[in-house]
Order: C-alpha cells, then sequence, then structure tokens
C-alpha cells in the first residue's frame, strides 16, 4: 500500500489545477502488481478538464494493463477525497467490487480505505452487457 501512497502523492504534485486550486493524485495497481500514477488536468474551458482518476487509468491501460487491483487517492491536505461518481463508474470498468480505495491526506496518512462497491452499490458494468 505504501508504495501506491507515494505514487499518488508525486502524481499530485504534477496536478495542473490553477482554477479549483485542488490538487488530486490517485494511482493504480495493476494485475501484474505494478503502479500507475495520475493527476487532475484542468482546462480554460472548465467542463473540459477531468480528474486524477481517468489519468491513472489511462496510465495502466496504456502500459498493457487490463485489471485494477488497489487504489490510492488523495486531494488537498486532510480533506476525504474520494472519486467522484464519474470516476467510479470508470474505475468499475477495470475494478472488482472488493477493491480497496485508500483515500489519504496529502502528505501521505490513511483517511479511509472503501472498497468500490461501497462507494458503487447495485453498479452497472461489463457483465450487465452479457
Ligand atoms: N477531482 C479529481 O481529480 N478526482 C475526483 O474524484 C474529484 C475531483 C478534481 C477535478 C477538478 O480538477 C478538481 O478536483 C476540483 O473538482
Amino acid at each position: 500500500m505504501r508504495d501506491l501512497i507515494e505514487e499518488a502523492k508525486s502524481a499530485r504534485l504534477k496536478a495542473h489545477a490553477p482554477y479549483s486550486m485542488f490538487l488530486v493524485g490517485a494511482a493504480m495497481r495493476d494485475e501484474y502488481g505494478r503502479v500507475h500514477g495520475g493527476c487532475n488536468i484542468e482546462n480554460a474551458s472548465y467542463p473540459q478538464g477531468w480528474c486524477a482518476e481517468p489519468s491513472a487509468i489511462s496510465a495502466l491501460v496504456m502500459a498493457g494493463g487490463r485489471k485494477i487491483t488497489e487504489i490510492a487517492v488523495m486531494g488537498n491536505g486532510a480533506t476525504l477525497c474520494t472519486p467522484c461518481g464519474g470516476c467510479r463508474q470508470k474505475i468499475r470498468e477495470f475494478a472488482a467490487p472488493d477493491v480497496k480505495i485508500h483515500c489519504c491526506t496529502e502528505s501521505g496518512e490513511l483517511i479511509q480505505t472503501f472498497t468500490l462497491e461501497e462507494l458503487l452499490p447495485y453498479s452497472f458494468g461489463p457483465e450487465n452487457l452479457a
């Protein structure tokens, strides 16, 4: 878990968030044990910005991963920063319901761990299309 949190911390420092000033870092472990980081990237056309989680998912997929096995996320300070609704669905595509999401402070202390199922109950995923 520590490697994941450290990656999220360093990803957060790369955030491009000049509009909200809310820097977010995320890190995701893939099925090979590799860790991929991502940050939020905002845009002068505000709705065009995106969250840290899809940045990390993009890095994971581009590295050849297809499963998320563990996640760490952090925002500013010690505010609990859980993945937003849209991010929960994006995570759902690649993660099983029991995947842990560690929500941390900016300095990397664990605040609370959730499972994906706790954050996104009765979810709709790839199996629902079968
Ligand atoms: N943000 C994330 O990166 N992840 C989340 O799950 C919550 C929100 C970002 C989006 C925006 O750049 C900033 O935080 C403020 O909403």
